[in-house]
């Protein structure tokens, strides 16, 4: 993979949107953040910039990020995530999609009628462009503080090729990456979110993540 490449967060006004452009930005990513509000978009680069270490960091709305990234992330809420999707669809081609998002009803996590939120998105999106789920189990608090150690992440989805490029982007972050097999295993690790949230809730914690032991280094 380029040692410089562009990655477009739509929704990326959030908190798992902003913590990851700051992520991004430190190995000189070039990161867009997009938003339905490019003002709003616009305003939430200029908060991040003081923090930024390195890269480029521009806001603007989804479609305009989507055409200027080569990685799309959708980080948007589940409610959002379909007709998002829907509107993604006809300008993805040669991109690779990240999706992120874990259906959730209020903080409980719930099984989606496509199986999954990534196979939501891959219905849609068919074979315009592959999607691979990321980021589900990190803690955009740890996210955004850049020197802060991070989970380990699950990277699933049917494209293999497209997936090595995610686990590649998820050690630029700091993360370790591993392969969690097919779509078809993305509403374990969607679901592993739910559980998440409970032991926060449950021990006052912020930084809850996962790790796994005994595969890998
Ligand atoms: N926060 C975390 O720690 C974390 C960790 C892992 C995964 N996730 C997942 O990542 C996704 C984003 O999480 P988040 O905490 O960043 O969410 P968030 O802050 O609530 O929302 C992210 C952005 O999505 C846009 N948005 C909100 N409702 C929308 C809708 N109905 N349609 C389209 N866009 C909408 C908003 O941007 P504009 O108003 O600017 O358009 C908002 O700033 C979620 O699916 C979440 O489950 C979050």
């Amino acid at each position: 993979m380029d040692a410089q490449f562009s990655v477009a967060i739509v929704g990326g006004t959030g908190n798992l949107g902003s913590a990851l452009a700051l992520r991004l930005g430190a190995p000189g990513v070039k990161v867009i953040i997009g938003s339905r509000d490019a003002q709003k978009a616009q305003k939430v680069v200029e908060n991040l910039k003081p923090k930024m270490r390195a890269g480029e960091l521009a806001g603007t709305t989804n479609p305009e990020a989507v055409k200027q990234g080569e990685f799309v992330v959708i980080a948007v809420p589940y409610e959002g995530h379909q007709q998002m999707v829907q509107d993604l669809k006809g300008q993805l081609t040669g991109k690779i999609v990240i999706d992120a998002v874990v259906p959730l009803k209020k903080i409980r996590p719930f099984v989606p009628p496509a199986g999954s939120a990534l196979q939501e998105a891959q219905q849609i999106i068919g074979d315009e462009a592959p999607v691979i789920g990321a980021l589900h189990n990190i803690s955009a608090v740890d996210l955004g503080e850049v020197d802060s150690p991070l989970g380990d992440v699950l990277v699933c989805g049917d494209n293999e090729q497209a997936k090595q490029k995610v686990m590649e982007i998820i050690r630029r972050i700091g993360a370790r990456p591993f392969d969690g097999g097919p779509a078809g295993n993305a509403y374990v690790i969607e679901g592993l979110t739910g559980i998440i949230i409970h032991l926060n809730r449950k021990y006052k914690s912020k930084h809850g993540s996962i790790k796994i032991t005994g595969v890998g280094d």
